[in-house]
């Protein structure tokens, strides 16, 4: 009945897949890889009282009153720093906006770069929230595949000279939903491809905290060396996602943009939220909790490569992720992650099929995304041997 009177922006976006799939996952006695949520245990629930106790002596009345749009000056300065201890960036507060989560920030950028049809180079598969937030500015995508090592540097070479994309948006560490994470090299030999291009490269990066080795961080692509990079963090991993916190970190041109548009969206980001979690970070050693976030998904992700390599078919391929919090699994040719979902909820287990993390999302196929951080050991075994079931049956 309301057809005629919604936007072709909306009924161009697909309802997201994975809501209608959480519904169902909801019931207690489903065992779920299917959501991405950080586990609960790693929130700092009683440190974050003692902040809340902070603030309100501290700053009384502001922590309730609107405020400016680009976000808290203490936290966009703690951001500076850390991005210039992790990854020698030479940036000030002004490069910084503080964003509500990373999710506004991608629908921000959406805002501020993409005209109708805008060509926009995405990963295969991408992150599916960006899929669906660009959606809404009428992209057009260009999926380039992604390998082992990162992404196809055949592939993206074509996909550049054919298609000229104005953006490129790649999750270069512990991807979302793969798990893999671009090499060194392969970062290089993007850069190499793309530094004389017209092209705004958006890195989103909410999980490379999360690494389980102590392998040297992999700097980032054409980090220091590219004014049209353009970055993206939250602290919805490494603190809590309910604060509702991101930022980008971008040159100040591109900053100015995105404020205005910030502005339109929502003022500004919840500043509770904002003093709260700043108050928490000058008073705590995030390294020291983030290293105990690390040894929980750790010993998770091992469990369930542990078991899928026991109970699963050798035809069965999966990821192995050195950080982050998911494992992509690829049946042979021709099989149905879809049906597989079928099976699995007869079982009480579920995942999320692969389709929405493609550009094509209605073609079934035959790769599904396990996230391994929010159950245990012991659920996460039981939950791996009702799924190799369900394999058999299909
Ligand atoms: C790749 C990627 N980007 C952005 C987000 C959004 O995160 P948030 O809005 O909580 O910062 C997520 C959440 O799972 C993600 O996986």
């Amino acid at each position: 009945m309301f057809e005629k009177f919604f936007s072709e922006r909306i009924k161009n976006t697909p309802s997201s897949f994975i809501r209608e799939i959480l519904k169902v996952t909801q019931k207690p006695e489903i065992i779920s890889f299917a959501g991405g949520l950080p586990n609960p245990v790693s929130f700092p629930k009683e440190e974050l009282k003692v902040s809340f106790d902070n603030i309100t002596k501290k700053y009384g009345d502001k922590i309730y009153q609107y405020s400016t749009t680009m976000g808290l000056d203490s936290l966009r300065e703690f951001i500076v720093q850390r991005y210039k201890k992790l990854w020698g960036m030479d940036i000030t507060i002004d490069n910084v906006i503080i964003t509500t989560g990373s999710q506004q920030a991608l629908d921000l950028i959406g805002k501020v770069f993409l005209n109708d049809n805008d060509k926009v180079m995405v990963e295969k598969p991408s992150y599916l929230g960006l899929l669906q937030a660009f959606c809404m500015y009428l992209a057009d995508f260009v999926p380039t595949k992604l390998n082992l090592d990162g992404l196809d540097i055949e592939e993206l070479k074509k996909t550049i000279s054919v298609h000229k994309p104005k953006l490129a948006y790649l999750i270069p560490n512990f991807q979302n939903p793969t798990g893999l994470t671009y090499t060194k090299e392969n970062r290089e030999a993007i850069f190499e491809i793309i530094k004389d291009e017209d092209l705004i490269l958006i890195q989103d990066d909410p999980y490379g905290e999360l690494r389980f080795t102590d392998d040297e961080r992999i700097p980032y692509i054409g980090a220091n060396q590219n004014d049209k990079n353009i970055y993206l963090g939250s602290f919805s991993k490494i603190v809590t996602p309910g604060m509702r916190l991101g930022y980008i970190i971008a040159t100040k041109e591109i900053i100015r943009m995105l404020e205005t548009a910030k502005q339109a969206s929502d003022l500004h980001t919840n500043i509770f939220g904002q003093y709260l979690i700043s108050d928490y970070l000058e008073n705590n050693d995030l390294d020291e909790h983030i290293k105990s976030i690390k040894k929980l998904y750790k010993e998770q992700a091992e469990t369930m490569i542990n078991a899928m390599e026991e109970n699963f078919p050798k035809n069965i391929t999966f990821t192995r992720p050195k950080g982050g919090m998911f494992s992509w699994v690829t049946l042979p040719e021709g099989k149905s992650s879809l049906k597989l979902f079928d099976c699995a909820i007869r079982r009480n287990v579920a995942f999320v099929p692969g389709n929405p993390f493609y550009v094509d999302y209605t073609k079934d196929v035959n790769t599904l995304r396990l996230n391994y951080t929010n159950a245990d050991s012991k659920t996460i075994k039981e939950g791996i041997k009702r799924l190799a079931e369900a394999l058999g049956e299909i």
